[in-house]
């Protein structure tokens, strides 16, 4: 049911005719007197045709601009592709740039079954950067459509072309590109699984079977075992259903880590908002709701692939939030892990709740940080947009997540946790209500969060960060770059590098 998609990476440094792929890639940029061919490696009398002719052919160079002309005497491939990089004023060599590129011309050559790339690469950050946008552009969801014609076969294979195939350091970085952009196209595929099929048994299920031959512990928590341990905030979420909520532990736990890091993700398998029920229009996205629980499994089971040198646990928060007459009312009140109570006062704040749970359970094995990722708020979108995560927490793991970010090519940004928006949540029957100051909502959501982060033997606060992706997990427009349609599978990469970036630091 939830087919993993994988493309062949391989990389060459020379002779275009030895290019076996049906289709070669290049790059055309937008310059300020016209489009520009940018660097490639065509024979110059091809080269020189085809830049003298870009205007006439209609070809601006903009992003996502991909046109097909017919393949020149000298290159194994049948077809040229040019790939727009958009305006020649940044820096269309940056890694992201690259990504989006290669990205955007493997997305739309879907039902080619080769393709070679030949972006401008001298670094093996740089042909990493365009082999990883092959791959995360080679996704395609077929889903449940059972007319075949409706579904293009994705591209099977990629071969970069570039001077830096030749650095011994490429192979590794070819292998983790292949396996950051495997553990992305896993959770995009998580996340457009229907909520009919996905729920939070299937859920389960699933990370078993994403787990299988690697060296990955998954320990599900049904409710009877919820009940036992006192995960009151999923019960009291998924007690309006008639799937049953789980807590997925999954730990990867080498001997030799030096490090020890604890996920905790939002699995909200469908947001229907409860008896604080949504209006229609708001629920048609909610199957998306528990991206971040699939972006902290994945994100896990990549690093473990990866096989680095750290202990790090993931926790997968699962529930369906459901109206019926055994579903949580606003008002009742539920006693969270570890034992703190909170008055639900509106129980379409359910994702806060089960992340309640999550983070004191990940707490209580003191771990050396925290990182929670989930679609938390829409007022996440109203701050920062569609497209842009938000990063909350401790000033040390907010800027290292921000960096580690930066690094890997995704829009993260740094809110802060406003000390009088806590006195907002107070109740006058729990310890805290669930809902409180309503502007600014995406950082009230997180100081209710702060709560349930636990203390070292010391006394002092385990460091933590919670990333908002509530806009930029699905995409509700058009494909863009290598982010497909729907599920876009945010948060992996980001993950993926800072964990590379703790034990840089710490090594
Ligand atoms: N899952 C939603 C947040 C969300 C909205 C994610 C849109 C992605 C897109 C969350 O559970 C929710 O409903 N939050 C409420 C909180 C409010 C009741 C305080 C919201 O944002 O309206
Ligand atoms: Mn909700
Ligand atoms: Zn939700």
């Amino acid at each position: 049911m939830f087919k993993n998609h994988e493309v062949t990476l391989r990389a060459i440094a020379k002779d275009l005719k030895k290019v076996e792929s049906q289709a070669l890639v290049i790059g055309v940029g937008q310059g300020t007197d016209g489009p520009v061919l940018l660097d490639n490696p065509l024979p110059v009398k091809a080269a020189n045709a085809l830049a003298a002719s870009l205007q006439v052919l209609g070809i601006t160079g903009a992003a996502d601009e991909v046109r097909r002309l017919p393949g020149v005497p000298e290159v194994g491939a049948q077809v040229l592709v040019l790939t727009g990089v958009g305006r020649l004023t940044g820096n269309q060599t940056s890694e992201e740039a690259l990504r989006r590129a290669a990205g955007s011309a493997v997305r739309q050559l879907a039902g080619v079954e080769s393709v070679a790339v030949a972006l401008p690469t001298t670094t093996v950050g740089q042909a990493a950067a365009v082999a990883e946008g092959a791959a995360l552009g080679a996704y395609t969801y077929s889903g449940l459509r059972t007319a075949e014609a409706a579904v293009k076969a994705k591209v099977g294979s990629v071969t970069i072309f570039t001077p830096a195939a030749d650095d011994p350091a490429l192979a590794p970085a070819l292998k983790r590109a292949a396996i950051v952009a495997k553990a992305v196209n896993a959770t995009r595929s998580l996340v457009n699984e229907p909520p009919s099929h996905l729920y939070p048994e299937t859920f389960a299920e699933a990370a078993k079977d994403l787990a299988k031959g690697l060296p990955v512990k998954v320990t599900v928590l049904d409710e009877k075992r919820l009940e036992r341990d006192g995960y009151g905030g999923i019960l009291g979420v998924g007690q309006g259903s008639s799937r049953p909520p789980r807590m997925v532990k999954v730990e990867y736990a080498p001997t030799r880590a030096k490090v020890k890091l604890a996920l905790v993700g939002k699995g909200i398998t469908f947001d229907s908002g409860g008896i604080s029920l949504k209006p229609a229009g708001s629920m048609m996205t909610m199957k998306c709701d528990m991206a971040g629980a699939a972006a902290v499994l994945n994100a896990l089971l990549a690093v473990a692939e990866l096989g680095l040198p750290v202990r790090l646990t993931a926790w997968l928060c699962l529930a369906e939030n459901m109206p019926s007459a055994t579903a949580t009312r606003p008002s009742d009140v539920l006693t969270m892990f570890g034992g703190k109570t909170v008055e639900v006062l509106n129980t379409d704040a359910e994702g806060r709740l089960v992340m309640a749970d999550g983070l004191a359970a990940a707490s209580a094995e003191l771990p050396d940080a925290i990182l929670d990722v989930a679609t938390l708020t829409g007022a996440q979108m109203v701050a920062l947009g569609k497209r842009v995560s938000a990063v909350m927490g401790d000033d040390g793991v907010s800027a290292a997540v921000k960096a580690a970010a930066d690094r890997a090519g995704e829009l993260f940004w740094p809110m802060p946790l406003p000390e009088e928006l806590r006195p907002t949540l107070d109740s006058p029957v729990a310890d805290l209500a669930n809902i409180g100051e309503k502007m600014g909502g995406m950082m009230t959501a997180a100081v209710f969060l702060n709560e349930f982060v636990g203390e070292n033997k010391d006394g002092s606060k385990i460091p933590w960060a919670h990333l908002d992706i509530a806009g930029p997990a699905f995409n509700e427009g058009s494909a863009f770059g290598y982010t497909p349609k729907q599920a876009t599978g945010v948060a992996v990469r980001t993950l993926v590098s800072y964990v590379e970036d703790v034990l840089v630091r710490t090594a």
